[in-house]
């Protein structure tokens, strides 16, 4: 067997995602090793409670409330506490350490993007952070390099897993917006926060991290537009499928150009979809993000926009990602 050069990983935060990182951390170890080219040590797990219910059994020895230690001799952090304090001191105290930083806090990149970023960019470190955003799809990476040399136009599409789900069941299961707001509630599809999702917020975050990479400038939730879901009634609904057409909630980033002027737009808002658009066979807690790009022409990216172990996809991807930088850096 190869001897790999060992990496140490701290991960802050156990819970859908953070507990399905761990458990595949530790039962791909091999996998892993081969493929990043370093043994990915996960030298502990930083939760608020030890003994708090998790999605998947941890080795209790793992475990520790005590971040700021587990942070101290990391090569990778990974962040997946959510919500922007501790976890932006946690973030910023990574980086400063050298620590490559993994996170999929949308929350803290839309409020705190520049700060982690000029944090990360001083010491040479790299926040890495495909999860933030429409979890398994890979979007973030696209943007960044694939599309690098592309002058993308337009951004647009469902960001938002759980208002999907419930506009998806007001539409073909006739439920009310109570009826199947408490069916997404009782699936545990939404954030904490429940008005993250149905006011927009969650999807105007997304669609600032979106709207900043496409467009190479720094996009802050003051700028986007934000609507939620939570005046939308069955009526509606009823209403736009007699027309022939259906609600989604929708991000849209685009640059608009007014006498030879250019401006950003960036806008979450509830809009009726022709049923004979690809959007409108976006179902359940799926996400679907359409680029336009000058060259590239239009593209589409879909998949799963929520769940534990399929944003846990997109958050190793980066931790693979950041151990092959640490071997090439030496
Ligand atoms: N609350 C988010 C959603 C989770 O519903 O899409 C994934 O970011």
């Amino acid at each position: 067997m190869i001897e790999h050069r060992k990496l140490r990983v701290a991960l802050l935060g156990a819970g859908s995602v953070g507990s399905q990182v761990a458990n595949l951390l530790l039962t791909h170890r091999e996998e892993l090793a081969e493929r990043s080219g370093a043994e990915l040590e996960l030298a502990g797990i930083a939760v608020r409670d030890v003994d708090a219910p998790r999605d998947v059994e941890l080795p209790r020895e793992l475990l520790t409330t005590d971040a700021e230690s587990l942070i101290v001799g990391s090569d990778i952090v990974i962040e997946l506490m959510g919500g922007i304090e501790p976890a932006r001191s946690y973030v910023l105290a990574a980086l400063t350490s050298g620590a490559d930083v993994v996170t999929g806090n949308k929350a803290l990149l839309a409020t705190h993007g520049a700060e982690i970023f000029d944090a990360a960019d001083q010491v040479g470190a790299s926040v890495s952070y495909e999860a933030a955003v429409a979890a398994a799809i890979p979007i973030i990476r696209p943007l960044k390099d694939s599309l690098a040399g592309d002058r993308i136009q337009r951004i647009f599409g469902i960001v938002n897993g759980s208002t999907n789900f419930i506009l998806d069941k007001m539409d073909r299961e006739g439920l009310s917006a109570q009826e199947a707001q408490q069916l997404a509630t009782d699936l545990g599809y939404l954030e904490a926060d429940p008005t993250l999702d149905l006011e927009g917020y969650d999807a105007a975050q997304k669609a600032a991290i979106l709207a900043s990479l496409a467009f190479h400038t720094k996009i802050s939730m003051d700028d986007v537009h934000r609507e939620g879901i939570s005046n939308v009634t069955a009526e509606m609904i009823e209403g736009a499928r007699k027309a022939g057409s259906v609600v989604k909630l929708l991000a849209i980033c685009e640059r608009l150009e007014e006498d030879g002027e250019e401006s950003i737009s960036v806008r979450v808002y509830p809009a009726l979809i022709g049923r004979d658009h690809p959007l409108a066979s976006v179902h359940g807690g799926n996400n679907a993000v359409f680029v336009e790009a000058a060259a590239a022409g239009p593209l589409m990216f879909y998949g799963a926009g929520a769940g534990g172990v399929q944003t846990a996809s997109a958050v190793l991807g980066d931790v693979v990602s950041a151990a092959r930088r640490h071997i090439a850096g030496g």
